[in-house]
C-alpha cells in the first residue's frame, strides 16, 4: 500500500476547527483509493510562541524536510503581532523549501452565489510569486519615535525568480486558454515592475502564450466588473496576495478558497493551506467553512499523485454543497463538523 508522510500544522483559531475535517476527508479518500497517510501532527503556532518565544521548535524545518507534504490551517492571534506569526512559521517554510509558486484556483462551486449580480460560473487560476518581491527583510526604521521617523522597505525581484514563476504560469496557460494576464504597476513602481513586465513577456513569448499586462488598479476593477475575462493570472508576491482575496470573495467566500505553496522541482515538500487566516472573530464557535481546507487537501493529494482521490474529494464537496449542506458564510446553517460529515459521508458511500 502506498504511504504518504504528511505534516499537519493546524495552527490557530479556526485552523484547529477546519483541519480535523480535512484530515477525515483525506482518510476517507485513502480508504477508497488504497493509500495510507502517516500523519505527523505539529502543535506549532501562537500557543507555542507564548510558551517558548518561537512559533516552531529550532529543528522544525529539518523535521518537515523529511515529509512528503505539509497541510497547514492558519496562524495568527490577536495578542501577537501578525509579522511575528507570519515570519516565524509560514515565510521560513515557503523560503526554505523554495515553494516559489503560490497556486490559487478560483472556482465557483455548486450552490454558492457570488456577491456579484449575474455571475454564475467562474474558473480562474492565480499564480502568485511566493518567495521574493515586496516581502523582504531589507530595510529599516530610522529615528524611531521622532517627528522625522522614516521607514524604508526594499523589494527584491530577480531574473531567476520572475522567470521561473512566469514559466509555471505560462505552462499552465498553454494547457488552458493560451491567455495569460500579468498584474503590474509599472507606471508608479519604476524599477521592479518594468523588469517584471519584460521578463514575463519574454517567457510568455517562448511558450507561445498571449500575455496581457494590466495595471493592478485597473485589474482590481476588472476582477469585479468582468472576472471571466481572466483565465490565468500571474502576479508578484504582494499584488497576487491582494488580488487572490478579491477573486476568492468574488467566487463566493474567502472560506472556500484553497492555495498550494508549490516547489515545482519537488526537491522539497510543498505546503497546502486555505487562503483565509485564523478568523478570530468566529473562532471557537464551530461555524467556520471547512471547504477551503478540504480543497487545499485535495490539491495536496493531486500533488502527491493521487489524482483520482483528489477528484473524488472535490466531487464530494460539490455534491454536498449542491444538495444544500452549506455553512453560514455562504447562506447555509451547517456548522463546521456537520459540513464535514456531509462530505465524508459521500466519500464513504
Ligand atoms: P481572515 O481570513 O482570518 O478573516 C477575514 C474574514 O473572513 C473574517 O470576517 C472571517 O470570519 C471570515 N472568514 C475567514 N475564513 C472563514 C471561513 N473558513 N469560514 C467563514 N468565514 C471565514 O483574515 P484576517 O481577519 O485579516 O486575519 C486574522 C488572522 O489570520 C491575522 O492574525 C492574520 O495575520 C492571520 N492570517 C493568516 C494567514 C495564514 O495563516 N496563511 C492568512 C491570512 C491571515
Ligand atoms: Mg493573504
Amino acid at each position: 500500500m502506498q504511504r504518504h508522510r504528511i505534516d499537519v500544522i493546524a495552527g490557530d483559531g479556526i485552523g484547529t476547527e477546519v483541519m480535523p475535517v480535512a484530515v477525515a476527508c483525506v482518510e476517507a479518500a485513502g480508504a477508497r483509493h488504497g493509500f495510507d497517510i502517516d500523519w505527523r501532527h505539529r502543535d506549532w503556532g501562537s500557543e507555542h510562541y507564548r510558551q517558548t518565544g518561537s512559533m516552531m521548535p529550532p529543528d522544525g524545518l529539518d523535521e518537515l524536510a523529511t515529509g512528503d507534504a505539509i497541510l497547514l490551517g492558519a496562524v495568527g492571534a490577536p495578542d501577537i503581532p501578525d509579522h511575528v506569526t507570519l515570519w516565524g512559521l509560514l515565510i521560513p517554510i515557503r523560503r526554505t523549501f523554495d515553494q516559489y509558486v503560490n497556486l490559487r484556483p478560483v472556482r465557483m462551486l455548486p450552490g454558492v452565489t457570488s456577491p456579484l449580480r449575474g455571475l454564475d460560473a467562474l474558473d480562474m487560476v492565480i499564480v502568485r510569486e511566493n518567495v521574493e518581491g515586496e516581502y523582504s527583510e531589507i530595510g529599516g526604521r530610522f529615528n524611531r519615535g521622532l517627528p522625522d521617523e522614516t521607514a524604508v522597505q526594499e523589494s527584491v525581484f530577480t531574473r531567476r525568480g520572475v522567470s521561473r514563476v512566469a514559466t509555471y504560469a505560462a505552462e499552465l496557460a498553454s494547457r488552458r486558454s493560451g491567455r495569460l494576464v500579468s498584474a503590474t504597476k509599472s507606471n508608479g513602481i519604476i524599477h521592479t515592475m518594468p523588469f517584471w513586465d519584460e521578463v514575463v513577456a519574454d517567457v510568455a513569448a517562448t511558450h507561445g502564450v498571449r500575455v496581457e499586462s494590466v495595471l493592478v488598479d485597473a485589474l482590481a476593477a476588472r476582477l469585479v466588473l468582468d472576472p471571466r475575462s481572466v483565465d490565468v493570472l500571474v502576479a508578484s508576491n504582494l499584488l497576487g496576495d491582494i488580488l487572490s482575496d478579491l477573486a476568492s470573495a468574488v467566487a463566493g467566500s474567502l472560506g472556500m478558497a484553497p492555495s498550494g505553496n508549490i516547489n515545482p522541482g519537488r526537491e522539497h515538500p510543498s505546503m497546502f493551506e486555505p487562503v483565509h487566516g485564523s478568523a478570530p472573530d468566529i473562532a471557537g464557535q464551530g461555524i467556520a467553512n471547512p471547504v477551503g481546507q478540504i480543497w487545499a487537501a485535495s490539491m495536496m493529494l493531486e500533488h502527491l499523485g493521487e489524482q483520482a482521490a483528489a477528484d473524488d474529494v472535490m466531487a464530494a464537496v460539490a455534491s454536498a454543497l449542491a444538495e444544500g449542506a452549506r455553512t453560514r458564510d455562504v447562506g447555509g446553517t451547517c456548522g463546521t463538523a456537520e459540513m464535514g460529515d456531509a462530505v465524508v459521508a459521500r466519500l464513504r458511500s
